[in-house]
């Protein structure tokens, strides 16, 4: 029997409640099939283990989660520690060095959950970002120069490299090609004269490998209105590190909510492993109470067994949370229900055959 070896980083605030949820759901699939198993490796790695340890995670944090096939996270960041220490020691610190550098975020629309936009059926949001996750906006780079001086400057430098920006987008054309779908890339070329411009010509260049796949470019700002006005118009979308991070925060806003919103960190050469998450965060004003919505984290572990070649196990628990969605039952509060963490996850484990 195949095992797959994954580590879980339950991390702060509702991260623990979800990602229990995403475990059970796991396990449930494993038992239905017989032919493949988890053995899951916990790690309490996050703010309070920094408050403890003044560190995020050990020292040789990534080289324990080297030998994994996946690792799981349920959210980082919580008040008192600050975000920019959490995120980048833990979360993107495993997104950068384990070259995670495709983020694949669903905007898919299940028939049952709330949509804020007007005559919108949910054929009409059915897209696919493919976040660049490695480099951009993200790069860390830049200076802080003479601070607390009236000369103060600080500066934050945007790396995209023809290597990092060509393998996106080249991943990209590659699932729009298999999906039978548009690829429409955003940026953001007529303010952002070397990065974006760039970026612009990378996708015209790679595009002419792919003369069958049908694109569009649009800059960001009138992406994010086309999103809300006419989100049918969107099939694969490729873009920047940041853009991808802010306009899949809207797309979970069109599709749901984010408590449904799922995201996968994918290193496509399978040389390290790769992450699955739900988008949201640690949501400290709900913590603690057992009502996040966990439906965002399963879907995330459907997308581990997307990537481990389980296709039909992920259809299945997308086609259980649909029909959660639709009989309106065992929903958490964000969904309009009343159900806990718990027996949520648990009736869409029941779903399961
Ligand atoms: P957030 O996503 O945590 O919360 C935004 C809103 O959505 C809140 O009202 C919250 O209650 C709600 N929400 C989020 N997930 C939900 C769920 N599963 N069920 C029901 N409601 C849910 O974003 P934020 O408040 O901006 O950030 C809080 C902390 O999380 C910060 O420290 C931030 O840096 C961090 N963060 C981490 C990740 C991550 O680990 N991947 C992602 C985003 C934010
Ligand atoms: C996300 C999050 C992270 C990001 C933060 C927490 C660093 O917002 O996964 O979308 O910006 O990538
Ligand atoms: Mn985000």
């Amino acid at each position: 029997m195949k095992q797959y070896k994954i580590a879980v980083i339950p991390g702060d605030g509702i991260g623990p409640e979800v990602m229990r949820e995403a475990v059970r759901v796991l396990e449930r699939v494993s038992e239905l099939d017989g032919s493949f198993g988890f053995e899951f490796t916990t790690y309490p790695w996050g703010c309070k283990y920094y408050l403890e340890n003044g560190k995020m995670m050990p020292d040789d944090g990534i080289g324990i989660l080297k030998d994994y096939d996946a690792i799981l996270l349920g959210a980082v960041g919580y008040p008192g520690v600050p975000d920019h220490i959490s995120l980048r020691d833990l979360l993107l610190k495993i997104r950068h060095d384990f070259d995670e550098y495709v983020n694949l975020r669903p905007v898919k629309l299940l028939k049952g959950a709330p949509c804020p936009l007007k005559d919108v059926e949910p054929a009409d949001v059915d897209m696919i970002f493919v976040r660049e996750n490695s480099e951009g906006e993200y790069s860390g780079s830049g200076a802080w120069l003479y601070p607390d001086s009236p000369q103060e400057v600080v500066i934050q430098n945007g790396v995209f490299s023809r290597k990092g920006c060509e393998r996106v987008i080249r991943y990209a054309y590659e699932l729009a090609r298999k999906e039978k779908k548009s690829l429409t890339s955003v940026s953001k070329g007529n303010a952002l004269n070397y990065s974006m411009v760039f970026w612009d010509r990378v996708f015209e260049e790679v595009g002419r490998d792919y003369p069958d796949v049908k694109t569009y470019k649009l800059l960001v700002d009138a992406a994010s209105m086309f999103m809300v006005k006419d989100p049918a118009r969107f099939g694969v979308v490729v873009t920047s590190n940041l853009f991808g991070d802010i306009l899949t925060d809207l797309g979970a806003a069109i599709a749901g909510g984010m408590g449904l919103a799922a995201g996968a960190n994918l290193n496509p050469e399978r040389t390290y492993p790769s992450m699955f998450e739900p988008i949201h965060g640690s949501a400290p004003d709900i913590a603690g109470r057992g009502i996040a919505n966990p439906l965002a984290s399963i879907w995330a572990a459907s997308q581990l067994l997307d990537f481990f070649g389980y296709e039909d196990w992920g259809k299945k628990i997308i086609d259980a949370i649909e029909r959660m969605l639709v009989e309106r039952r065992n929903l958490t509060p964000d969904q309009g229900g009343t159900a806990t963490t718990e027996e949520c996850g648990k009736a869409l484990t029941e779903l399961l055959q």
